[in-house]
């Protein structure tokens, strides 16, 4: 199989990863809680992933990464607990339903305004929309680091700036760059960075998380079992414990931060990043300016702009009949149709069609694009 679907999960992962997360099963106890060996090792496994996670994103505190099930729950926990009864949220078009869908609720239960700045016709964030939204009084800006759809990245330090300049918060999604683009929430100015351990991060599937700035005061999201203060009645207020209620995938963690090392060992995001942009654009070199084919995202105009992901239709066939063709013909895994980003499709016309997806990872070789190339020109000519 040649696998092209790594902005959906990374499906070929570090031997290491494989080997932590087997380790870890047959060893942890519960982390945080009660004091014997396992349950030890489990609070150091989980130590270790967040002082991981800290330094890779640029967060000055290691207690401030809070681990959760994936980015969505982290961006739901995030949104809810920031934003209050007629907030204005500021968010954009780029966004995945793990924004937007949170957001309408927000919306509907606490009268939150939430306005949606454009992009243009290459998909691009339109900054100068963001700003005219961005008022005085805005509680919140949520933006995604890179479209999962055309896989453009977006410039945070500037969207950070903007919202600060209103008061607002920087909220960013990172499910589609964490691991494989630079990130330093400090240096950005950003205020909560929230990421899925099972994308670039190279983790299992089952991890992700938020790292919020400090003095940013996310309302915990559920109350439970802490481990620590179990007489209170409510959720301890403490970092993390405030945002962690229950037991921690602590197994999956183990995992996640064999793949932070890997990413280390091999670079570091940077690295990581340099060699998806390197195979994407082979990619798009094999299909631009092939009759009938049509490619979304920055690559015509700015291909510093673009991540992995080449994203494209041919002719007016349906994406899923293109990835149907891909797939028998080929052995090629990509992901076609709507891609959780509504607003997205609307904006790039491919409502109805879809798009086909091919984005690439750390382990995409350049015969498997060069394969790729040659079957999407021969969909074309056929
Ligand atoms: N959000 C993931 C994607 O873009 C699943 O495919």
């Amino acid at each position: 199989m040649i696998y092209l679907d790594n902005a959906a999960t990374t499906m070929r992962k570090p031997q290491e990863v494989a080997d932590a997360v087997m380790a870890a099963m047959g060893s942890l106890g519960n982390a945080g809680r009660g004091a014997s060996s396992g349950a030890l090792d489990a609070s150091r496994v989980v130590l270790h992933c967040r002082e991981e996670m800290a330094r890779l994103l640029g967060c000055p505190r290691a207690d401030h990464v809070c681990f959760f099930a994936n980015s969505t729950a982290a961006l739901n926990a995030a949104l809810s607990g920031l934003v209050g009864q007629g907030d204005r949220v500021v968010t954009t078009v780029l966004e995945h339903n793990s924004v937007l869908r949170p957001l309408a609720r927000l919306a509907d239960e606490r009268g939150a305004e939430v306005a949606y700045a454009g992009c243009d016709e290459h998909g691009l964030l339109d900054l100068a929309d963001l700003e005219r939204l961005v008022t005085p009084g805005t509680r919140l800006v949520a933006v995604t680091h890179a479209s999962n759809v055309t896989g453009n990245l977006v410039d945070m330090a500037s969207v950070a700036r903007i919202a600060h300049e209103a008061g607002a918060l920087c909220v960013v999604d990172a499910s589609q760059t964490a691991g494989a683009v630079p990130i330093d929430m400090s240096e950005m100015g950003l205020d909560v960075v929230c990421f899925t351990g099972h994308k670039g991060l190279m983790g299992p599937q089952g991890t992700g998380g938020m790292a919020v700035a400090e003095g940013v005061n996310v309302r915990p999201w559920a109350e439970g079992g802490s481990g620590v203060r179990s007489f209170d009645r409510r959720q301890p207020s403490e970092w993390p414990t405030r945002m962690e209620a229950g037991t921690l995938n602590a197994h999956g963690l183990a995992g996640l931060s064999a793949g932070v090392a890997y990413i280390e060992k091999v670079g570091g995001p940077a690295a990581v990043g340099a060699r998806e942009h390197a195979m994407a654009r082979r990619l798009y070199e094999g299909v631009r300016g092939v009759p009938g084919v049509r490619v979304y995202g920055a690559w015509g105009v700015d291909a510093a702009l673009c991540g992995g992901i080449v994203a494209l239709n041919v002719g007016d066939l349906d994406s899923g009949e293109v990835a149907d063709a891909l797939a028998q013909g080929w052995g090629i895994a990509c992901r076609a149709g709507a891609h959780c980003a509504p607003l997205m499709h609307r904006a790039l016309g491919t409502e109805r069609q879809g798009i086909v997806r091919l984005s690439c990872g750390w382990f995409t070789t350049e015969e498997e694009v060069d394969v790729a190339a040659a079957a999407v020109r021969e969909i074309a000519a056929s």
